[in-house]
């Protein structure tokens, strides 16, 4: 039998009570702004900040950081109002066994609203995150910038801002809107790569509806202002929107599986359960005979993709163009289409601005890019040319021609005109241009081709038919563009999956390089 002397004895118990102190304050952290609030919070649909992060990691891949930092503030008796942690749970964890960093705000502490040390908390994971190379993910539920602390909540909020600038490019950014997220606070998810919100519990605008009811009179909702639905249809200001929490971080998770973890390394590859050279037989028939009938160009997309999985950035949005992630052999690839069945397929400002941020997110981490055409040009009128679409759709046009990751084209119908260019052309660098037999590459329509070229004889019915014929018998096919090499095989559209696969199969170690430069100067 051993004999524990008094004093072992007495350091044993002592360590033990500095072992539940530790216990005591880990928990009084967890419960963040209390268990009212907590309540209320999910009284309102939401979850609190770390039920957020559980859904968002592995299980029990969590390490925080920072739990116990305070607040400093000893205006307006703040000095007695300290809760640990600061109104937000930071740290890293992994989601399907790859690494990221998470910040999530805690809306039970102070309205989860910004102050000097939060804001810290949010930069040191965001410098770590830049350093050793793993996306930021960051769920924002917060008041905004602390009002108690004034400016010092500025300067936090300019840091991070500083912090999504330098990170951009660098490791992919995602925000998660699950309340409210207002005034400049909104720069900081601005400056991210996607932004998700949640339908009904989650908003965003720069000014709220009191000032606006002040200074433009006009009365309007938070939701209507600003909520999910504003945000996806009308504003593009956000890539997704969720009907609950639960979804949203789930999808996120998703998004997570196909994006790789810095600029450094190239995308995951998965597992995959589809043979790379499927053919599609329906897709003999996709083009309808009269070519001026639409059809869903996410038939095509689906068919090409491994087990049909896409993952669609801004569905409800410029739907003339859709964007997305796929995979191929198991790897990530970007997907831009146009969509005949919306506006005919045809570019305008918002569709240019919507695939061309996407085309530069890709080229940043070295995602290979797709790109499915059938544009019948860009959409004319006054609110057009009024809006800038020269502007406009100069933007996807440079990003294209910029972008030296493995480019593949496939053109599915009418590629006509300045659109044919933009749309990933072989004069934009594309590595393999393909078109099916149904492709018409053209200046122009037949229609509109013949009633310049042959105004004359405008008045005369047969002879405007004889003449749109013999257009369409000359140009509307792909082989004018093929016999120059500006189109590198017509292919069956049954084979497309397979034809597609081999030739990013075949630019895997790709290289190619822009010419030195600060940074170019994209039309914004
Ligand atoms: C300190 C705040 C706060 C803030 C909310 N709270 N916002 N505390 N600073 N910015 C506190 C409340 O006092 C309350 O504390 C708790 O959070 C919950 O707030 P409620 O008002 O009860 O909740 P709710 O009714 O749901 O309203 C949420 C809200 C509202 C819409 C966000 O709180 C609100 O309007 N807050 C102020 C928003 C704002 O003006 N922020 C500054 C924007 S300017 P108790 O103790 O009662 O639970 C800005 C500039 C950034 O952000 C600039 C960056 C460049």
């Amino acid at each position: 039998m051993r004999i524990v002397s008094p004093e072992i004895s007495q350091g044993m118990s002592a360590m033990k009570d500095i072992l539940t102190e530790l216990e005591d304050r880990r928990n009084d952290a967890r419960m963040g702004g209390g268990q009212k609030r907590i309540d209320a919070q999910h009284g309102r649909g939401k979850l609190t900040a770390r039920e957020r992060i559980e859904l968002l990691l592995d299980e029990g891949s969590f390490e925080e950081f920072d739990m116990f930092v305070s607040h400093r503030c000893t205006d307006f008796g703040m000095e007695n109002q300290k809760t640990a942690g600061d109104g937000v749970v930071t740290g890293w964890g992994t989601i399907n066994g790859r690494m990221v960093y998470v910040f999530s705000q805690d809306f039970t502490v102070f309205g989860g609203s910004l102050s000097e040390t939060h804001a810290q908390k949010i930069c040191k994971i965001m410098d770590m995150a830049i350093q050793n190379g793993a996306p930021v993910i960051g769920i924002n539920d917060s008041g905004g910038a602390r009002i108690q602390e004034g400016v010092a909540s500025l300067a936090g909020y300019a840091e991070v801002f500083q912090r999504n600038i330098m990170a951009s490019g660098v490791v992919p950014q995602i925000s998660v809107i699950m309340g409210p997220c207002a005034g400049g606070a909104v720069y900081s998810p601005a400056m991210t790569d996607f932004i998700f919100m949640v339908k009904d519990t989650s908003y965003m605008f720069v000014t709220g509806p009191d000032v606006v009811k002040t200074v433009t009179n006009e009365v309007v909702t938070a939701e209507e202002l600003g909520g999910a639905s504003t945000h996806t249809k009308k504003s593009s200001v956000a890539d997704g929107a969720f009907e609950n929490d639960v979804e949203a971080l789930a999808e996120v998770r998703r998004l997570v599986d196909f994006l790789p973890l810095n600029n450094r390394e190239k995308p995951p590859v998965r597992p995959f359960f589809d043979e790379p050279d499927r053919v599609e037989t329906s897709l003999d028939t996709l083009i309808p005979d009269n070519p001026n009938t639409p059809y869903d160009m996410k038939e095509l997309i689906t068919k090409v993709a491994d087990e049909g999985d896409f993952y669609e950035i801004q569905e409800d949005f410029a739907k003339n163009i859709i964007t997305g992630f796929i995979r191929l052999e198991g790897q990530t690839v970007g997907v831009v289409a146009n969509q005949p069945m919306v506006l005919a397929g045809c570019l305008d400002i918002d569709s240019s601005r919507k695939a061309a941020r996407f085309v530069r997110f890709c080229d940043c981490f070295e995602i290979p890019i797709l790109t499915l055409v059938d544009v019948p040009g860009f959409l004319p009128g006054t609110s057009q040319e009024y809006g800038g679409v020269i502007k406009h759709g100069a933007k996807l046009l440079f990003a294209y021609g910029e972008a030296t990751v493995p480019k593949v084209t496939v053109i599915t119908r009418k590629a006509y005109g300045g659109a044919y260019d933009v749309m990933a052309s072989k004069h934009l660098r594309g590595d393999f241009n393909y078109a099916w037999p149904t492709a018409e590459i053209a200046v122009m329509g037949a229609k509109g081709a013949t009633e310049i070229i042959h105004r004359a004889d405008l008045g005369d019915a047969e002879k405007i038919a004889q003449h749109t014929q013999d257009y369409e018998d000359r140009f509307a096919n792909p082989f004018v563009a093929a016999e120059r090499g500006f189109i590198d095989e017509v292919i069956m559209p049954q084979s497309t999956r397979r034809r597609v696969s081999r030739a990013f199969a075949s630019l895997r170690n790709k290289q190619l390089k822009n010419p030195w430069k600060k940074h170019d100067n994209i039309p914004l």
